[in-house]
């Protein structure tokens, strides 16, 4: 499947269109931005990581029955997805405090929450993504009612399944970031990426920031971080 024209350039990834109307190809960028994007940088072999960790993960929740916009990994930077429209809210799940919810709330960093917590941003870089409630949602026309119930259920069902699997390979899921499209059939699916740049991952035992924190906090050496993810994911599809 050849790449055809250039339909979009995000912060970390370049879409563009296939042969197959119904597909398009996701291209992985060494650039990482953080802040929304006031900080900034590329590190090469980052795209790669990236591209390999959400692969796997994607094909791990489609083999676990959650519908993904994922269709095939092509080579080291480039994957094959379905097109859809993407629904413009991130939502953000949390099974520990930090980050902004800290920062916004006053809340102490490192409590795990009784149960986990979903939150929903507008996805509006203009904006600076900023936080909204279910009815921002239905009143602005951003996702119906319908879909909204479908996006908790979804999601929660992948932070279980995350969460376990992580927790297999001695790593805490903290929290995360997904996005959904809707394919030509208004069909939801789970799109976008899950990685290193979209998660916060701690190592269980030595509480190390294996994400974007620590290029956010320039905590230092971010390729390992990312590589020790990608080589725990891998050696557990190795044994599988
Ligand atoms: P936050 O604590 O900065 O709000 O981030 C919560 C989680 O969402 C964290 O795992 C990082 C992820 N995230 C993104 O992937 N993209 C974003 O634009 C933001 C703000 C957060
Ligand atoms: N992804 C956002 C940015 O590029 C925010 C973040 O992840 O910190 O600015």
């Amino acid at each position: 499947m050849e790449k055809k024209d250039f339909i979009y350039e995000g912060k970390a990834k370049k879409v563009f269109t296939t042969d197959d109307p119904s597909l398009c190809l996701i291209e992985y960028k060494n650039s990482l931005t953080a802040f929304n994007a006031l900080k900034k940088d590329s590190i090469e072999g980052k795209g790669r990581l990236n591209n390999l960790i959400s692969s796997a993960l994607f094909e791990y929740l489609r083999k676990e029955g959650i519908p993904t916009h994922f269709v095939e990994r092509l080579d080291d930077l480039r994957q094959l997805v379905k097109k859809v429209t993407i629904v413009p809210i991130e939502v953000v799940v949390r099974n520990i405090t930090t980050g902004t919810l800290c920062k916004r709330l006053g809340v102490e960093e490192g409590l795990r929450l009784p149960r986990p917590l979903v939150e929903l941003y507008l996805k509006d870089d203009s904006l600076g993504d900023p936080i909204i409630t279910e009815d921002h949602a239905l009143l602005f026309g951003w996702a119906t009612e319908g879909q909204l119930i479908r996006i908790k259920e979804i999601t929660l069902k992948v932070n279980s399944l995350l969460t376990s699997l992580f927790s297999e390979l001695g790593i805490i899921l903290v929290d995360f970031k997904l996005e959904f499209g809707l394919d030509d059939k208004g069909n939801l699916l789970l799109a976008d990426e899950i990685s290193p740049d979209t998660c916060r991952f701690w190592d269980e035992q030595t509480k190390n920031r294996l994400d974007k924190d620590r290029f956010r906090k320039d905590l230092g050496d971010v390729l390992g971080a990312y590589e020790e993810i990608w080589r725990r994911l891998s050696s557990r599809e190795a044994r599988a």
